[in-house]
C-alpha cells in the first residue's frame, strides 16, 4: 500500500515505529501488572508525574501478590499526591481479585479484564492490546479526538447510542496483519498521535500521519470533534394521582394538556403537593396506594397514587368516568395503565 491508499492501521503503525514514543518505562514490557498500573495511574495523571511515581511504587510492590498482601494504608500512602484516591482503592481491590479469582495472574481478554475493579473498557482494551496483542480497541478522550476527527464522526457522544457507534468504527480501524507487533503499535501509536498531534485546540495536522486520510481535516473543522453536549440534568417531581373510582368501577380521567409530561394522554387529576391529600383525608375509604417512580428521558417521576371511593367532593369541569372496557382504547401512560389494571 502506497499514498493515499495505505489504511489508517498501517499508518498509524508505521508512524509509531518511526516517530512514536518508545522508552517509556511501562513500554519496556509485556508484563500486564506493569502496564495495568501505568494505564490506572496515567488515566488521571500527565506522564511527567507518572515517571515519578511508577517506579517507587513498583519497588514497593514488585508484582500482584505484593500489593494484595499489602494493607490498603499503604498503597494510599505511595499514592499520596496522585489525586483520584478511588483508582488507588480500586487498584488494590484489583490486586486482590486477581489473586483470589484468577491465581494471581492477570486474564489475557479484554471482555475479562473489564469486570475486575478499576478497569473500564478502554483500560481493558490497553491491557489486553500491549500484553496479548489481542485485536482490540481503545477509546480514552485522546483516542476518541483522534478517531472522531479521522471519521468526521459528529454524533453527540452524550448519548450511549452512539459512543457505542464509535466503539464499532474504532474496532472497524483495528490492524488486520502481524498482530503480534501491530496492536501494541498501533494501540501506542493513537495514544501518542493525541497526546502529541491531534490536539484539542490547534491540531497539528501538517505532521500528522493522517493528515492525508482525515475528513475533519479535509473539511476544515478538525476542531469541531468529538460532538459532546453537556448531559442534561436530571431532576425529578413529584405528584399526587387522585383515583376517583365510582361504584360502577369507572375511573375519573381528564386529557393532559398538549405540552408537557405526557402531552394529550388520559390521566387522574395531577396535584403537585400533598395539599390535595389533605382534603382527601376528610373523606371516609381513602387508601394510598404505594408511591413508585417513573423514568422519564430527563425527569424522575415519584407518583403516589390515592384511591377515593365515589364521586365525592367536586368534580374538575374537564374529564369523564372512564370504565375498564375504556381503558384499552384510551390513551394512557404506561404507569397509570398498569395502576389502573391493577385496581
Ligand atoms: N496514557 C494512557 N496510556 C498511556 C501510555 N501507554 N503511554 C502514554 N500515555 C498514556
Amino acid at each position: 500500500m502506497a499514498g493515499a491508499a495505505m489504511d489508517i492501521a498501517t499508518r498509524v503503525v508505521r508512524w509509531q515505529a518511526a516517530h512514536g514514543r518508545h522508552h517509556l518505562p511501562w513500554q519496556q514490557t509485556r508484563d500486564p501488572y506493569r502496564v495495568w498500573l501505568s494505564e490506572i495511574m496515567l488515566q488521571q495523571t500527565q506522564v511527567s508525574t507518572v515517571l515519578d511515581y511508577y517506579p517507587r511504587f513498583l519497588q514497593r510492590f514488585p508484582d500482584v501478590a505484593a500489593l494484595a498482601a499489602a494493607p490498603l494504608d499503604d498503597v494510599l500512602a505511595l499514592w499520596s499526591g496522585l489525586g483520584y484516591y478511588s483508582r488507588a482503592r480500586n487498584l488494590h481491590r484489583c490486586a486482590q481479585q486477581v489473586v483470589a479469582v484468577h491465581g494471581g495472574v492477570f486474564p489475557a481478554t479484554a471482555e475479562v479484564l473489564a469486570t475486575l475493579p478499576g478497569i473500564g473498557r478502554s483500560t481493558a482494551g490497553a491491557i489486553a492490546a500491549f500484553c496479548f496483542s489481542q485485536r482490540v480497541p481503545i477509546l480514552d478522550a485522546n483516542v476518541r479526538r483522534v478517531l472522531t476527527r479521522v471519521l468526521a464522526f459528529g454524533e453527540d457522544l452524550a448519548a450511549a447510542r452512539n459512543e457505542r457507534q464509535l466503539w464499532a468504527h474504532a474496532h472497524d480501524l483495528l490492524p488486520v496483519d502481524d498482530l503480534d507487533e501491530a496492536m501494541p503499535r498501533y494501540t501506542q501509536g493513537l495514544m501518542d498521535l493525541g497526546a502529541g498531534w491531534c490536539l484539542p485546540r490547534k491540531p497539528r495536522c501538517d505532521l500528522c500521519p493522517l493528515g492525508e486520510v482525515c475528513a475533519a481535516r479535509r473539511a476544515g473543522d478538525p476542531e469541531k470533534y468529538p460532538v459532546r453536549t453537556r448531559k442534561l440534568r436530571r431532576s425529578a417531581q413529584s405528584w399526587w394521582l387522585l383515583l376517583r373510582r365510582n361504584a360502577a368501577g369507572a375511573v375519573w380521567l381528564e386529557r393532559r394538556p398538549m405540552n408537557g409530561i405526557w402531552a394529550g394522554l388520559y390521566c387522574p387529576p395531577v396535584f403537585d403537593s400533598a395539599a390535595a391529600l389533605a382534603w382527601a383525608e376528610g373523606v371516609s375509604g381513602v387508601r394510598h396506594l404505594p408511591a413508585f417512580q417513573h423514568v422519564l428521558t430527563h425527569m424522575d417521576l415519584h407518583l403516589h397514587p390515592v384511591l377515593v371511593p365515589g364521586d365525592v367532593g367536586m368534580l374538575p369541569a374537564q374529564g369523564g368516568w372512564y370504565g375498564p372496557s375504556d381503558w384499552p382504547a384510551l390513551g394512557l401512560p404506561a404507569p397509570v395503565r398498569k395502576l389502573l389494571e391493577g385496581l
